[in-house]
C-alpha cells in the first residue's frame, strides 16, 4: 500500500501523526488477512510499535503487509512501513508492526482459516517466532 502525507494528517512539526501511521497498519495488514482467508476479519490486537523517524508531510509511506502465521480462525501479520522522499526515492524504514486478525462468521464467531504454509527460510524463522509466542499465550 502506498500513501502520500498530505497536511490534514500531519502534527504541528509537519510530521506524520502516529495515530494516522496505525490506521494505515490496520488497513494493511486488514488486506494481507483478507487476502489469505477472504473471510471477514477483524483486528483483535497490535503489538507494541515503535516509531523510528518521522515521515514529513510530501513525502510517501509504503506499507508491506504478510501473513506470518494462521492458527484456527486467526492469523498473524507482519506491516513493515518505510517512508519514500518522492524527489530522491531514499527510503527509511520507519515502523514493525505485528497484528492479529480474527476471521468470523456471520454471526461474529470465529471461523476456520486455511493453513499457511511457509517457503523461505525467513518465512520459516517468522512462522516458528509467530507459533512459540503463540505458545507462550503472547
Ligand atoms: C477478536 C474476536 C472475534 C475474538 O472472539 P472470541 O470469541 O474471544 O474468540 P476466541 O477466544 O475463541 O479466539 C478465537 C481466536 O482468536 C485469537 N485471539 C482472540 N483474541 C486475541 C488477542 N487479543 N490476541 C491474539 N489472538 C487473539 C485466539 O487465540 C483464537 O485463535 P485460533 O482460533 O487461531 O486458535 C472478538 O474478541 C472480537 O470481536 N473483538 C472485537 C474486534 C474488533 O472490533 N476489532 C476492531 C478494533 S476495536
Amino acid at each position: 500500500m502506498r500513501e502520500l502525507v498530505l497536511p490534514n494528517d500531519a502534527n504541528t512539526l509537519g510530521y506524520i501523526l502516529g495515530g494516522r501511521v496505525m490506521h494505515l497498519i490496520d488497513l494493511a495488514g486488514f488486506f494481507a488477512a483478507n487476502k489469505h482467508c477472504r473471510q471477514r476479519c477483524v483486528t483483535a490486537a497490535m503489538e507494541h510499535l515503535d516509531f523510528k523517524h518521522p515521515i514529513r508531510v510530501g513525502q510517501a509511506v509504503l506499507l508491506e503487509a504478510e501473513v506470518v502465521w494462521a492458527g484456527h480462525s486467526s492469523m498473524d501479520v507482519r506491516v513493515r512501513v518505510e517512508s519514500e522522499h518522492l524527489l530522491t526515492g531514499e527510503r527509511l524504514e520507519t515502523s514493525t508492526a505485528l497484528l492479529t486478525f480474527v476471521a468470523i462468521d456471520e454471526a461474529g464467531k470465529p471461523t476456520r482459516v486455511p493453513a499457511l504454509t511457509p517457503q523461505t527460510p525467513e518465512e520459516q524463522a517468522r512462522y516458528k517466532a509467530s507459533a512459540a509466542k503463540r505458545k507462550k499465550g503472547g
